[in-house]
């Protein structure tokens, strides 16, 4: 079981501000921050070099596929790679093997990630029994559990009944509890594999419409202006998407949604290789809908950043592209592809990074205990982030059990120094 911890952090900025101080967390918690400070008894010590001192991240969208693929990736070893990427609390999607559509299964998952102790793990129940979307979930059971279900999801399917989808939100509101949406209407994208864009007709892919994504976001925009109560897009990825939310936000309706690192950085030009690592759903897009979603980031009409962590195994990735099984490593790049897409340009500055990768996603789904101010008396989680680093992404070298992630070899800027959970370093 995690046990709150002591540290002392050196030498950092809190949120990129000022001059550097030390900050010490004791039993849990943030008893100072100032300058030449003496370590609480028994803390530990954690160097942050001059680094920016953040909250710790919080990823609404993982998958650590326990139970039932353990050979791709286990709550341990998804722990791992989320605490060397910054991250204090993580959502595990409910699209495990048994799916996570009971309290048996949630409460699983809790409490191995409870005793892993590196994160706190918290589990995604399914909307509809085995992720089917024909019959509602025992969502209320799940919630009650000792997993404590906040966030529901079908994901990896949409729940695309919409009288279904109704009732769902009509349950989530009497719960109050998040249901997160993967917008994919499936009629339009039955076989497809990639963007249904000119490079996927030129290599002969079948195409994933963007209308496939905007029809469901915009349906359930309505869904949830009726209910009156609020819906999240998981992985918002095109430019119309960003124009819906927009709109919905304009009539009052509560809406809100997420980017992966992934659809911020990269687009279908990728394709070219046929390399089945740029297989993910919904697909890598263009250019001017990678351009429409940072600036959406920035100015706050997607809420935040979800890895969408899918690990997959060599032989399901390493196959014809339309064999390829969808989804990208993320945990341990994502700060990285963050700080190349938003900090560099100028889209976001490091209080920015704060809200887009820890205190919104913490306030969408109302965990108290993350996101919250670097304060005498908040809780001490948090990440040390070195903003001048540069490294070369080794898929051998990551945490997590799967090697697909789509930056391999490449040159990121800024990384992790270290992770504190509670007081305790998971990190360094
Ligand atoms: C995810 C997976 O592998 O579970 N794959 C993906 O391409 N994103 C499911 C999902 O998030 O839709
Ligand atoms: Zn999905």
């Amino acid at each position: 079981m995690t046990v709150n911890g002591s540290v002392l952090i050196t030498n950092v900025r809190p949120y990129g501000d000022g001059e550097p101080v030390d900050v010490a967390v004791t039993d849990g918690t943030i008893t100072a921050i100032g300058a030449g400070l003496e370590a609480p008894d028994g803390a530990e010590v954690l160097d942050g070099r001059g680094g920016i001192l953040l909250p710790g991240f919080v990823d609404l969208h993982t998958h650590l596929r326990e139970p039932g693929r353990e050979d791709t990736e286990t709550v341990a070893s998804g722990s791992a790679a989320a605490a060397a990427g910054g991250y204090t609390a993580v959502f595990a999607m409910a699209n495990t093997d048994p799916v996570a559509d009971n309290a048996a299964v949630t409460d699983l998952v809790w409490r191995l990630g409870q005793e892993v102790g590196l994160v706190d793990v918290h589990p995604v129940g399914a909307v509809t029994v085995g992720l089917a979307g024909e019959q509602l979930a025992e969502m209320g059971m799940m919630a009650a559990g000792t997993g404590r279900v906040k966030l529901f999801s079908d994901d990896g399917k949409c729940v695309h009944d919409p009288l279904v989808m109704k009732r769902a939100l009509e349950y989530s509101k009497g719960l109050g509890v998040l249901i997160s949406q993967h917008s994919e209407e499936p009629r339009l994208t039955e076989g497809a594999v990639a963007h249904d864009g000119a490079i996927a007709a030129r290599l002969g892919l079948t195409g994933w419409p963007r209308a496939a994504e905007e029809s469901i976001v915009a349906r359930d925009a309505l869904l949830a202006r009726d209910a009156g109560y609020r819906v999240h897009v998981a992985h918002a990825s095109t430019e119309g998407t960003v124009e819906l939310l927009r709109w919905a936000r304009g009539q009052g309706i509560e809406i809100s949604a997420e980017v992966t690192p992934h659809h911020l950085l990269l687009d279908d030009s990728r394709l070219e290789t046929y390399d089945g690592v740029n297989r993910v759903n919904p697909p890598l897009r263009e250019e001017r809908d990678k351009l429409a979603l940072r600036a959406a980031l920035a100015d706050g009409t997607i809420d935040c950043v979800a890895t969408d962590h899918a690990p997959h195994a060599a032989q399901e990735k390493c196959c014809e592209f339309s064999q390829a099984r969808p989804g990208m490593l993320g945990l341990e790049t994502a700060l990285s592809i963050v700080v190349e897409t938003m900090v560099g340009p100028g889209l976001l500055d490091w209080r920015g990074v704060a809200r887009v990768m820890s205190e919104r996603p913490a306030q969408l789904v109302g965990l108290d205990d993350q996101g919250r101010p670097i304060a005498v008396g908040e809780p001490g989680n948090l990440a040390v982030v070195d903003p001048d680093a540069q490294w070369t992404v080794a898929a051998d070298e990551l945490a997590s059990k799967s090697r697909n992630t789509p930056y391999a070899e490449m040159t990121l800027p800024a990384r992790v120094l270290g992770t504190v959970l509670r007081g305790t370093v998971t990190h360094r």
